[in-house]
């Protein structure tokens, strides 16, 4: 091969990759979750929300829970504490100053209330949800959200039940 065409491919070879490298480290940008790097994780942090997206899911959880106990569906009473458990280490994760107050909740409470799903009890499930439903409304108060008062749920929210 010609010695200039020889260059020249390789000229063309170096060009190209450095083109496709430049393109790589181009962020890639959505529909609205733009800017930099650091801009974009921020955005979505924000949108995560905080403690309440967790309370939310929580409040849900919390009278399905109670109303698969009612119905000594425990299967369904063991998943939705399991959430319960998880919804709020992660909202942890998002608000980690809300730990301290959590620990005892994480510690006794759910566990306990565990047990009694584990025995299918649903005498010593019912003690142990009222326990639980103290414990939300204490923590409420820690957090200075002393007005959240929880109660036992009177309505089935979800197409859920016997
Ligand atoms: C670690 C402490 C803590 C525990 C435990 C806790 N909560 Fe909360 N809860 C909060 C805080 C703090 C808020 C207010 C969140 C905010 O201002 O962002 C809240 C808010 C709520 C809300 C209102 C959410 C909204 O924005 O509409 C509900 C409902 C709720 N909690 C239910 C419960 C129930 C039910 C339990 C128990 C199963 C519970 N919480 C346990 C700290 C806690």
């Amino acid at each position: 091969m010609e010695i200039t065409l020889k260059i020249t491919i390789i000229l063309i070879l170096l060009t190209l990759f450095s083109c496709n490298k430049k393109e790589a480290y181009q962020p890639v940008q959505g529909k609205w979750i733009k800017g930099t790097e650091q801009e974009k994780l921020k955005m979505i942090e924000t949108q995560f929300r905080g403690f309440d997206k967790a309370m939310i899911e929580v409040g849900y959880r919390y009278q399905e829970l109670y109303w698969a106990g009612e119905d000594e569906n425990w299967e369904y009473a063991n998943y939705q504490l399991q959430k319960i458990n998880k919804a709020i280490k992660l909202g942890l994760q998002r608000r980690p100053k809300r730990a301290a107050s959590a620990e005892n909740f994480l510690d006794y409470v759910i566990p306990e209330v565990r047990k009694s799903i584990q025995e299918k009890d649903k005498k010593l499930f019912q003690n142990n949800f009222q326990m639980m439903r103290n414990n939300c409304t204490i923590c409420h108060s820690v957090e200075r959200v002393p007005s959240f008062t929880v109660r036992i749920p009177t309505e089935r929210q979800s197409p859920i039940g016997k």
